[in-house]
């Protein structure tokens, strides 16, 4: 009898506290939480044939107003002292609360004298940044998923020999993304070995003193486009997730994406690369370095220059990650 009317007041205490953050929740301007809270729902649960109080506390849940004007049953009759209610009574109300820190730093709309804005409003203006999906799966399943002879687009039916597939350390810090392979990856299945590859493998070796097989390297698409033309948007659409998901799975610091087709591509913009390049972007909380493509150094060494001070900026940053 005794142990009953302990675990009666235990539930008690524990439907008084959901209960206040179910109001405290109305009060900031919560309308459904997708949970019935209803004299029926711990009927169900078979707290009412142990508890009556029970059922009457969780029924009570009502809008602030009547709440306030309805006072509660005594809840002390089990032995416990408290009424459910009392903490949330105990807090100030919200018309005389004063602005927390936190709301201040993600409430640009605050006076600064106090006044506190309404907190649905302030709520809706953090923004949360959105960041890489959590991977699901392996480098090894993705390059499954796409298959030795891919054919979801139509570069498959243009001459090309191989899908060109990622290379590097799964693992690595720091990521090259380039357009597509050209005739020389075509035929060794390997992207970046060409001229513009052996630039590109300069620049990683030499300039930032990182051995090639410690980064990932691949393109938005894995197969040769005729002519080396840049992929058509419909390809490039095609091609580009799997790409993203390896992103997934890799992690990388930074990401250095080479030329206006990649680095367009991922950072879905249509800024001139001359403009995106010199500064980081962000793609889903990962750093994102735009620079000239190597095949254009080939054409105009002066632009080196620029490079070089993009790779500096990448050198630092990763020394700091
Ligand atoms: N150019 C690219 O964009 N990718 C390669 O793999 C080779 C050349």
């Amino acid at each position: 009898m005794g142990t009953e009317l302990t675990k009666g007041s235990e539930l008690s205490e524990l439907i008084s506290d959901v209960r206040e953050k179910v109001l405290y929740m109305q009060e900031l301007g919560v309308a459904s939480l997708g949970v019935e809270l209803t004299a029926r729902s711990a009927l169900a649960t078979g707290v009412e044939a142990r508890s009556p109080r029970v059922a009457i506390a969780a029924e009570s849940v009502a809008p602030r107003d009547a709440e306030r004007s309805t006072p509660l049953p005594p809840a002390n009759a089990g032995g416990f002292d408290k009424k459910p209610g009392s903490r949330l009574a105990s807090l100030p109300s919200l018309s005389s609360r004063k602005t927390m820190p936190f709301f201040d730093k993600y409430n640009p709309g605050d006076d600064g004298r106090g006044a506190r804005a309404d907190e649905t409003t302030v709520l809706r203006s953090v923004k949360i940044a959105p960041t890489l999906p959590e991977p699901t799966e392996t480098i090894e399943q993705i390059r499954a998923d796409i298959g030795p002879d891919c054919t979801r687009c139509k570069l498959s039916e243009c001459g090309r020999k191989q899908v060109v597939n990622s290379v590097g350390n799964f693992n690595a810090d720091l990521m090259f993304v380039g357009e597509a392979p050209g005739a020389d990856e075509d035929i060794q299945g390997e992207p970046f070995v060409g001229r513009a590859g052996q630039l590109l493998t300069d620049i990683i070796e030499k300039g930032l003193q990182i051995p090639r097989k410690d980064v990932f390297i691949g393109n938005i698409n894995r197969c040769r486009p005729p002519g080396n033309r840049t992929p058509e948007p419909d390809e490039a659409a095609v091609c580009k997730p799997f790409l993203l998901r390896e992103i997934a799975v890799v992690r990388p610091k930074v990401i250095v994406v080479l030329g206006a087709h990649a680095a367009q591509g991922l950072l879905e913009t249509k800024v001139p690369i001359s403009k995106l390049r010199g500064h980081f972007h962000d793609y889903l909380g990962t750093k994102v370095m735009p620079t000239f493509h190597p095949a254009y150094l080939l054409r105009d060494p002066h632009k080196k220059r620029e490079v070089w001070e993009d790779m500096k900026m990448v050198l630092s940053y990763l020394k700091t990650a």
